[in-house]
């Protein structure tokens, strides 16, 4: 066994540098990470930010394990070095009972291991010890070894010192002389303090249904969160928070969750054990999963994420929205307001021309619009989702002076350009098919299953990688676009890459994402100034990981916005408003012939990103007139709604007939209020908003902006007068919407 002397590591030519840092309360680190601490007689780690404390150590065994994860402590609460436990029984060994931060499958573990290995001798065992630590930048580096197999695992930690959300990954490296088969790889495990009543809420969804809120109770067992589908998809959304079975206030309680950075296949595993200790495992999904690691060859997990909030799963959520905003998205901490957009798709489908876009492009630009997308239907011989993709040139029946005239039409009016793009993907009638039917996911001699009458190319591929990256390189630099949105509209099927030897050919989950991570890399690169949105079918490629890459998401192709209160609602669990896109449309006449307000259509989708998709020329008057007010009304309020601190006051969950959220900027200053009402049921009154996250010494200007409070409201009172005696709302019928501001006018004396 490798011991970890300070000798030992120096043999082992290893750079260790083991920075000891002194505790601050205060200190907000330059690197935007909390400081970590390594107390070196004890082998314990310790990590504190916001209000959580992660602490780590090794123990006897020399494993790495979880020693606390929750609220934050006293700085002078110190911990012993870690044990393992004792074996429950001879099927529940010490090694299953272990709160592991990272285990390979090997001894006697049952629970789900995370990281697996068949090395070319048919060994199958893999014993992880604890060789050496460094911490730099206040990132903790772990690194550990099997116990005779040159395989090193270093695990990645950092935690954010703003939210206190710990950021993790795992590099697996091959320094033997053979490649090995990864089978299984995750980026690590949270273990929870040990507990009966955790509760695992988590978003369900299908298309035209994402972002469904479910919850279940944590018992002895698996439950796993997961996409088999080659990328994110709806199914499963990779996040998780978990709180305890003691109030349904969203605001109340601790919670502890979490996500995962990754667009390809993944999986999160919540396992109660003997012990009713819980294990929560993320990273690649493990079914069909293989990457062969040469010699020399190393491989870096997805990150997986995770806090803790004391304010329940409110807290939970403006957490993940505000580490999302200031660490993840292009650009952060000072990403760009997201701008209005209008977008054809719902309006003019594939029947698009020139005229046709100018025309709608002049009324958007009369009410306020800042951004005029371009959907499907401009390029090859894209008539209908048969045909076209793949072929990336403009069609010259619909633009037969190219896009230009239209992109200087649209600048000219004080519009951003952009434009719809699937870069995946191929029709079988399309020329890049036609002349390359090698370049689809595929097994040779099997059928190939279209969905949307589209296949999946192999973005593996180095030539599908190459081919796509300068299509869109080309389209980018010939014509002044701003904007891509990026659609995917299929899930993988018959996942071959026959091309590459045998024992490679499952690599394909891992190198397809990271060649698309690539792409997006590299045209952000070439052209700094484009924004791209991530779309797929609506909202099946919406984590952490695309996010690093992409300015908005799509959440869902159903535009109905009684519909969009609940697909929001959810979405907002783990992510931003901020980057949410909704559009106002005509699409609620359509399946259900709901001829709703169009103010009730604003407020829904003014609580995101606000756009709009009605077809303009179908507009009264009347129309324009509200449009132009509420887009004018959004811009004074978009910095709130899209960075400030999100509250769900009323959730449109468990067939609720109402929903309401509250949004407070980030300097307090500013709150907006929206209330809706599905339909009011034998004339109660709607309830009164208790609203949150006021300054209960200060005071506050109530405005409405659409509808009315109850008669008898005063028109200014306190933060602590707003949250105990709330705020009353008009509202009766059906359909209804309000919209409030309170701006914070003076301190009280
Ligand atoms: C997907 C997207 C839609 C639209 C269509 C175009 O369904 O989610 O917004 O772009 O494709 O084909």
């Amino acid at each position: 066994m490798i011991r970890p002397s300070v000798l030992g590591y120096a043999r082992m030519g290893l750079a260790i540098t083991l920075s000891l840092f002194v505790f601050s309360c205060t200190s907000i680190s330059q690197t935007g990470n909390a400081p970590v601490t390594y107390d070196a007689n004890t082998r314990v780690f310790r990590m504190d930010a916001a209000g959580v404390t992660y602490v780590l150590g090794v123990n006897e065994h020399e494993q790495v394990q979880t020693l606390y994860w929750g609220k934050r402590l006293s700085p002078g609460d110190a911990f012993p070095a870690a044990r393992s436990p004792r074996g429950y029984s001879a099927f529940d060994l010490p090694i299953t009972l272990t709160q592991h931060e990272f285990v390979g499958w090997g001894g006697g573990i049952v629970l789900e291991p995370d990281l697996k290995i068949t090395f070319p001798d048919g060994n199958r065992d893999l014993a992880l010890k604890y060789v050496s630590s460094s911490i730099k930048e206040n990132k903790l580096n772990i690194v550990m070894k099997d116990i005779s197999r040159e395989v090193y695992v270093t695990l990645h930690y950092a935690m954010d010192a703003e939210t206190g959300i710990v950021r993790r990954s795992a590099e697996i490296e091959n320094r033997s002389d053979a490649a090995f088969t990864i089978e299984q790889a995750a980026a690590g495990t949270y273990n929870l303090p040990r507990g009966t009543d955790y509760h695992l809420h988590f978003l369900t969804g299908r298309w035209a249904a994402e972002w469904s809120v479910q919850d279940e109770a944590i018992r002895g067992g698996k439950i796993v969160l997961e996409s088999r589908r080659g990328t994110t998809g709806s199914q499963n959304i990779p996040f998780f928070v978990i709180d305890r079975d003691i109030s349904k206030d969203q605001e109340q309680g601790d919670a502890y969750f979490g996500a995962l950075a990754w667009s390809g296949s993944w999986q999160i595993s919540i396992e109660q054990d003997a012990l009713q200790q819980v294990h929560i495992t993320g990273g690649l999904n493990a079914f069909d999963f293989g990457y062969r690691l040469k010699k020399g060859e190393r491989i870096e997990t997805p990150e997986f994420l995770a806090g803790f909030s004391s304010q329940g799963i409110g807290g939970a959520s403006r957490l993940m929205h505000r580490l999302e905003i200031d660490s993840i998205v292009p650009n952060a901490p000072n990403p760009r307001l997201r701008p209005v957009i209008y977008n054809s798709w719902e309006a003019t489908t594939f029947h698009l021309d020139e005229a046709g876009q100018v025309a709608l492009a002049e009324k958007a630009a009369s009410i306020g619009v800042e951004r005029f997308v371009m959907d499907d239907g401009w390029f090859g011989q894209r008539m209908n989702d048969r045909a076209g993709l793949g072929d990336w040139y403009v069609n010259k029946e619909k633009f037969p002076h190219g896009l230009k005239p239209l992109i200087y039409k649209v600048h000219s009016l004080g519009m951003e350009f952009g434009l719809w793009v699937e870069p995946e993907m191929v029709n079988a009638d399309s020329d890049l098919y036609r002349n390359h039917p090698d370049w689809i996911l595929n097994f040779p001699g099997r059928p190939h299953t279209e969905g949307r009458n589209q296949m999946v190319l192999n973005l593996a591929r180095p030539d599908v990688r190459a081919y796509v990256m300068s299509f869109l390189n080309k389209l980018l630099a010939e014509n002044e676009i701003d904007f891509l949105k990026w659609d995917y509209n299929r899930n993988w099927s018959e996942p071959g890459w026959s091309d590459v030897p045998l024992e490679d050919q499952k690599d394909v989950y891992y190198d397809f994402t990271k060649n698309f991570y690539s792409i997006l890399e590299e045209l952000r690169s070439k052209h700094p100034k484009l924004e791209i949105e991530s779309c797929s079918g609506g909202g099946s490629r919406v984590d952490l990981g695309v996010m690093r890459y992409t300015d908005q998401d799509w959440p869902s192709d159903n535009t109905n916005p009684v519909d969009r209160l609940v697909i929001q609602n959810g979405f907002t669990y783990p992510y931003s408003p901020g980057l949410m896109v909704a559009w106002v449309t005509d699409s609620s006449n359509l399946p259900n012939r709901l001829a709703l307000p169009l103010e009730f259509r604003f407020l829904s989708s003014m609580q995101g990103a606000l756009g709009v998709g009605a077809n303009l020329n179908k507009y009264t008057p009347e129309d324009f007139a509200v449009a132009k007010r509420l887009i004018a009304q959004y811009k004074t309020l978009r910095e709130t709604i899209q960075r400030g601190l999100l509250y769900r006051l009323i959730p449109p969950e468990d067939g609720s007939e109402r929903s309401a959220t509250e949004y407070v900027s980030r300097d307090g200053k500013q709150v907006v209020v929206f209330a809706f009402l599905h339909s009011s049921i034998e004339r109660y009154p709607y309830p009164t908003l208790k609203l949150r996250g006021l300054d209960e010494d200060a005071v506050y200007k109530l405005e409405a902006f659409e509808g009315k409070a109850t008669n008898g409201v005063p028109a200014t009172a306190s933060g602590s007068y707003w949250m105990n005696r709330g705020l009353d709302v008009n509202m009766n019928g059906d359909f209804q919407a309000a919209g409030f501001t309170l701006t914070k006018v003076a301190a009280l004396k």
